[in-house]
């Protein structure tokens, strides 16, 4: 065959494609005898709208190519943002890809998953030779959609979708000369937000009559407990409070905490403890509902994966909040 193409190196090719991004797709189908295939895709793409044509390509070395060419029907399904250990478990070949997988009714037998963001039943209409690859076109005879954010791929990695809304500005006048720091500054936008958050929150805190401090210490509790003094300290020191002016002595006298016997002196929330960070936290999730639903659901989505690693970049050594305590024996 005559050469098309310089020889490009394979990696800086691979590379280079990889500036392109996708969303990822599964794409399962079932053979005559109903084994059951599916394969971790980015290749595809939209063809027609009418009529209704998809398409997306399968390596030809690919243990599953067999099925795909003989079966007339596939699904394809666009992953939520919550489903890259699945998109893990099917770009990898020979374990069974479907065990423990709750699955839906198909109109075809070809395996339906749950829990994507939107999902395409098809029909190959055509196949094509695509040089390492086998290409299929597919009639969309059946779809459906939900409102949970798509999983991103892009330069090699898995990356959440938020829409670009333009420069986005706070004020009107956003650079003032001289000025020492724009609204640009990291350190102002965390704490503006942190501050406008918390803002929603202080009409509840002020009629329950619980200071930062009290908010701390009770979310925390309310997370795990019960917690000796130092591992409260521990996990709230970051926040710049100071436990040693007998804070948790005042909360313990004020009926919102109850104290275990014992050294170290543990302590747990008491009946009003509980009843008072759970009126906190909802009043949190109403500001959160109503944060999420001015910013939206993918941008809501992307804020919190990047925060998270913000807080990974800046982490202190934070004793682990949510990972459950070790209680292996080290005797
Ligand atoms: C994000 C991502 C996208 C992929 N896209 C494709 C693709 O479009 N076509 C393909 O043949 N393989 C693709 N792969 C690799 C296959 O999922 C992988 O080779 C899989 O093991 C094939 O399964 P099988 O050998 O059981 O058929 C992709 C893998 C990942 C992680």
């Amino acid at each position: 065959m005559d050469q098309l193409a310089p020889p490009f190196d394979p990696k800086d090719f691979r590379r280079a494609l990889g500036m392109f991004a996708t969303g990822v797709t599964i794409v399962t189908a079932c053979s005559e005898d109903g084994t059951q295939v599916g394969v971790t895709a980015n290749s595809f793409n939209s063809v027609s709208l009418e009529p209704p044509m998809v398409l997306w390509s399968l390596a030809n070395n690919a243990r599953s190519l067999p099925v795909f060419i003989a079966t007339k029907h596939w699904n394809v399904h666009i992953l939520s943002n919550e489903q890259e250990a699945l998109s893990n478990r099917f770009a990898r070949s020979g374990e069974d890809k479907f065990a423990g997988l709750p699955l839906d009714k198909s109109v075809s037998n070809a395996p339906l998953l749950t829990g994507c963001s939107a999902r395409f039943q098809c029909r190959t209409a055509f196949q094509y030779e695509g040089g390492d690859h086998t290409i299929f076109v597919g009639e969309v005879v059946q779809y459906d959609s939900s409102t949970l954010p798509p999983l991103l791929y892009v330069t090699g990695g898995y990356a959440l979708a938020a829409r670009k809304a333009g420069p986005v500005s706070t004020e009107a006048q956003a650079n003032i000369e001289g000025a020492l720091y724009s609204e640009n500054l990291l350190g102002y936008l965390f704490g503006r937000a942190h501050f406008q958050f918390v803002h929603g929150l202080r009409g509840t805190l002020q009629q329950r009559k619980l200071s930062d401090t009290d908010f701390f210490v009770l979310s925390l509790l309310s997370v795990r407990q019960p917690l000796a003094t130092e591992e409260i300290a521990a996990h709230i020191a970051y926040t710049g409070v100071d436990l040693a002016s007998g804070a948790l002595q005042s909360m313990v006298q004020r009926g919102l905490l109850l104290e275990q016997p014992g050294t170290p002196t543990f302590l747990r929330l008491s009946p009003a403890g509980s009843d008072a960070i759970l009126h906190v936290l909802a009043a949190a999730k109403a500001v959160e509902a109503d944060l999420v639903n001015r910013m939206g659901e993918l941008e809501s989505a992307a804020l919190r994966n990047l925060l998270k690693q913000a807080i990974l970049a800046t982490d202190p050594g934070l004793p682990k909040l949510w990972q459950a305590p070790d209680t292996s024996d080290t005797a």
